[in-house]
Order: structure tokens, then sequence, then C-alpha cells
């Protein structure tokens, strides 16, 4: 419930956190497994290496130390937290939700929480819920958690797809602040599911209960139609990004960093050049850790945090395209809490 003579708050990221597997898989691994080769991968993606979760790894278990580790930078107590909203396409099972489990783990015995599910715009999606319900007043904090092991819905024989993905997890908490120029600015989020036919995973659900036949059949691997995404992917994060910085007074020269999702380098450098934002304003991981889904954007902020890259007062953008089809962007202004402090 919304609290009695609440307002809108203004709501500020007071901690990041993240966490991938120990295990690193290179390009030179992947030649062994299917028909490929490194120069392939760097040129036509831009990974070189990626983080893959041992199998059975549940995402739960990819998210527990980077929510503690988030909550540990802002001095707060497991059981203090209010509200947990885990955003992926690999939950730890169907229910309960991977919100509910986490909770368990990190002794959050206080918070509520659900899972979310928007593809590689999850994390999006589930800061502007968050930011609702922290700016209402329904809850004083929540932690956002994007978090795939997209490594367990991969077919390890499809060079394809095998090749992009890795496993992780980032997590911002969110928290009011005082100051109404500093914190989470606006956001714009869209759906086209006409574009559901080119990204997806037939197996598992309502549509096509697992069985034998569908097992066989590959459904439970994610498939992609990778030339018609590539084409759309960059020309909607752009147009997302100059419409949530249009749409506050804004343009792409006040923008200090641009933290798109991280599916491929090519599309990363399609939206920079469409933007006209310089290469060294523009975050890029995805030589590290490939395509790690919900998880790209909080990796990318909390390390660019860590590294120094942003600032308290300067404007990011964060701006994802995936499954769906869903895509958008939101305007921060960072350094939004006297309590943030990275650590690496
Ligand atoms: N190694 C070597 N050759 C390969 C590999 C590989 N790993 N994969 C494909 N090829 C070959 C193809 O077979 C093809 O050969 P052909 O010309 O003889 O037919 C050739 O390379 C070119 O294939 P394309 O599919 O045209 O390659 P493209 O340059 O489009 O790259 C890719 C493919 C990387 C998938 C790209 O299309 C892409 O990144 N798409 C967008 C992905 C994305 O944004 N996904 C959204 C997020 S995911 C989510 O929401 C869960």
């Amino acid at each position: 419930m919304i609290k009695p003579g609440s307002i809108i708050r203004n709501v500020g990221i007071t901690a990041t956190g993240m966490s991938v597997p120990d295990r690193v898989l290179t390009n030179q691994e992947l030649e062994t497994m299917v028909d490929t080769t490194d120069e392939w991968i760097r040129t036509r993606t831009g990974v070189i290496e990626r983080h893959v979760a041992t199998p059975g790894t549940p995402a739960s278990e990819l998210a527990k130390p980077a929510v503690l580790r988030a909550l540990d930078q802002r001095g707060m107590k497991p059981e203090e937290l209010e509200l947990i909203i885990v955003t992926t396409i690999t939950p730890d099972m169907f229910f309960p939700a991977t919100a509910c489990v986490l909770q368990e783990k990190i002794g959050a015995k206080n918070a509520w929480g659900y899972d979310l599910s928007a593809a590689c715009s999850g994390f999006l999606n589930g800061l502007v819920t968050g930011y609702q319900a922290v700016a209402s007043g329904t809850v004083d904090n929540a932690a956002i958690v994007g978090v795939d092991v997209l490594t367990s819905v991969t077919d390890w024989t499809n060079r394809d797809h095998c090749v992009l993905f890795g496993d992780g997890c980032g997590t911002f908490l969110l928290e009011p602040i005082p100051d109404d120029r500093q914190g989470i600015i606006d956001a714009v989020l869209h759906v086209d599911g006409s574009g559901g036919q080119y990204l997806y995973m037939l197996g598992g659900g309502s549509l096509n209960p697992p069985s034998h036949d569908t097992v066989d059949a590959g459904m439970h691997f994610l498939h992609q139609e990778g030339r018609q995404v590539f084409k759309v992917a960059a020309a909607y994060m752009a147009q997302a990004t100059t419409e949530v910085l249009e749409k506050n007074g804004y343009t792409i020269d006040d923008v200090t960093l641009l933290v798109p999702h991280q599916a491929n380098l090519r599309i990363i450098e399609a939206v920079a050049k469409r933007l006209k934002i310089p290469r060294e304003k523009v975050l890029i991981n995805i030589d590290r850790y490939g395509n790690t889904t919900s998880a790209t954007i909080p990796i990318g902020v909390h390390e660019a945090a860590a590294e120094g890259r942003i600032k308290r007062g300067d404007l990011i953008v964060l701006t994802a395209f995936g499954g769906g089809y869903t895509w958008g962007a939101i305007l921060i202004k960072w350094g939004c809490s006297p309590h943030f402090s990275p650590v690496g």
C-alpha cells in the first residue's frame, strides 16, 4: 500500500553489486567445441571470453553475493531490505519466484518480492518498477537484481548463438534521496510483440509443456534470428536514448556515459554512431563477459562506478533491447547518495 500522505519522492541508487562465476570460457576453448574461430567471434561479436556457471547453478546462487555486496557497501543489514525484484529469463524454476529463494538465502526476512521477465530489457523494467515502489512510499528501499544463467538454455552445438552468451548478476539498491536534481530522472519503455517470432524459447511453458518430444526438438534452448534482431536493435536503442534525453531537455552532449546492453560490439558501435557519441563515453565490457542478458547493464554501471568513470552529478543513460521485442532507456543523475562509496 502507498503510505497515507505520501508524495512522490526522489529515488537514488545508493549501492551497487555484481557477481560472475569463476569459470572463464575463452574463444579458443569454443574453437574445440563448435566449428568457429577466435577471429570470427572477436570481429563479428566483440566477445573474447565469458564467465560460465557450472551446470545446475541456480540464478539465485549468482544473485546472492551481488546483493550482499551491495548491502554491505551501503551498510544495510539484509533484514532491513523491503523489496526484492529479480529480473531474469532463467529463474531457478517456474515457481516459487527466484526473488523468494533469494530472500531466504540472504536472510532478508522482512522483504517481499517477485520476478519480472523482459529478456535483455529486464533490468530497465525492474528499475522502473522498483523506482515506482520507492518513489510512492510503498517501500523505503528495493534491491533490483538483474541475473541470468543464459548458458542453461544455450545449445552448445549451435555456433550461431553459443558464442554470444555468458552468466552473471548485477544489482542496484534504490532508496529515497533528498536532492531532486539527483537520482533516477526519467525512463521510456517499449514493447513490440510482433518481434517475438525472432527471439524466443518455445518449450517448457503452457504452449509446449515439457515432453520427450520438446526436448528432442531442442525447444528448451534459446532461439534467435540473429540478422533480424541485429537490424532493429541499434535503431531502437538509439531512438529510446534520444527520446528520454529530449523529453528532459538534454542532448547527447550532456551525457557522461552511455551504458548500452552488451549483445554485440557491432550493435553498440552502431548505437554510438547513430547518436554521434564518442566511443570513450560508451561503456563496453562485452569482450570480458559476453551477453549476460539482464545483468549487462547493472554490471556495467557497477564497474564504471568502481573505476571512477562516473562521478556525482554526471548524467548517464542506460539503454537495452531484447526479446519481446522489448526496449527502452533510463536517464540518471549519478552520485545520488552521501552513502555511495563504490568498492571494486
Ligand atoms: N563461427 C563462425 N561462423 C559463424 C558463426 C560462428 N560462431 N556463427 C555464424 N557463422 C556463420 C554463418 O553460418 C554465416 O555463414 P554463411 O554466410 O556461410 O551462411 C556467416 O557466419 C554469417 O552469419 P550471420 O548470421 O549473418 O552473422 P552476423 O554477422 O549477423 O552475426 C550474430 C550473427 C552475432 C548472432 C548477430 O546477428 C547478432 O549479434 N545479432 C543480434 C543479437 C542480439 O542483439 N540479441 C538480442 C539480445 S538476446 C536476448 O534478448 C535474450
